[in-house]
């Protein structure tokens, strides 16, 4: 079998943010090796650091009051690496909108409440497809809704986001954000602001679009029940560190260290599984 290829490398990445005299170390030596189509999670109480590692990898933490050291590389097409802290701030959020698509915890709110979903939506397609005609526009966001469950067609798309249930918004952000050409997506707690039927539904809905799609994912956050259902990999975080990584099978049924298995302990018991697993 030949190995997968490796997409994204961070080596030693450490994050210090600066308050006034105060400075915060709040990532500390992460590393992590990821593979194309892989799905890692990064899981770990909230504060562990999970929003910071990504912030990190897409360019989103204030370039005046952050300092970061180590590596994050991303693979390029000729073969070699790219190391996102070796451009320049501008260069850098330039590429990794090229490479990354990504989902928020409030991607509800990333929608503008001002416009009606049909036009942000045309405007988000023709950023990355600018040739489309209006009919091919109308008819790929038409087999959009489709795929992603979002119901009323045509009139849904002349609704403004509030006139829209919170999970029918989240689907519509995901969808636009997904219209990236991006290799890699990045999921912050897509759900967390949803109630519980809209986060289960959407969850279920994320793992099946999985199924037929060829992305490398990154899947953050605190439910560890959510993250083994999704995820062939898992990163366990605390105090801005990793604590442990390893295949999904690996942390939930040989866990090494106590942390780890604390947290799956406190899963297997909310999500009322009869299995003792360790
Ligand atoms: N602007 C900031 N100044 C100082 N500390 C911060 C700042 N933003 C985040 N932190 C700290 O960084 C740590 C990691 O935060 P974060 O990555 O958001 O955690 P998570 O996403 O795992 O809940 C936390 O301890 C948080 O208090
Ligand atoms: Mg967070």
């Amino acid at each position: 079998m030949t190995e997968k290829k490796e997409i994204l490398r961070i080596e030693n990445l450490n994050i210090t943010i600066k308050n006034g005299s105060k400075r915060f170390h709040v990532l500390k030596d992460v590393s992590f090796t990821v593979r194309e189509g892989e799905r890692w999670a990064i899981a770990g109480e909230s504060g562990a650091g999970k929003s910071m590692t990504m912030n990190a990898m897409t360019s989103l933490l204030p370039e005046e009051s952050t300092e970061m050291t180590g590596k994050i590389l991303f693979s390029t097409k000729d073969g070699g690496w790219q190391d996102l802290l070796a451009l320049s701030y501008k260069e850098r959020r330039k590429f990794v909108s090229e490479q990354i698509a990504i989902i928020f915890q409030d991607s509800i709110n990333a929608l503008n409440p001002n416009e009606r979903i049909m036009k942000q939506w045309g405007e988000t397609i023709r950023l990355h497809r600018p040739s489309l005609s209006q009919a091919e526009l109308e008819n790929h966001i038409l087999d959009q809704m489709d795929i992603f469950g979002i119901r009323g067609g045509r009139e849904t798309l002349q609704h403004f986001p509030d006139q829209l249930s919170g999970g029918m918004r989240q689907r519509i952000a995901i969808a636009m954000a997904l219209e990236s050409q991006a290799r890699i997506l990045i999921a912050d707690e897509p759900t967390t602001s949803l109630d519980a039927i809209s986060q289960r539904n959407t969850i279920e809905f994320i793992r099946k679009l999985l199924e037929t799609k060829q992305w490398t994912l990154l899947f953050i956050s605190h439910n560890l029940g959510i993250l083994q259902s999704m995820c062939d990999h898992i990163i366990i975080m605390k105090d801005g560190a990793i604590v442990e990584q390893g295949t999904t099978d690996d942390l939930f049924y040989h866990p090494k260290e106590p942390y780890t298995r604390q947290l799956v302990r406190e899963t297997m018991k909310i999500m009322g599984s009869s299995e003792a697993l360790v």
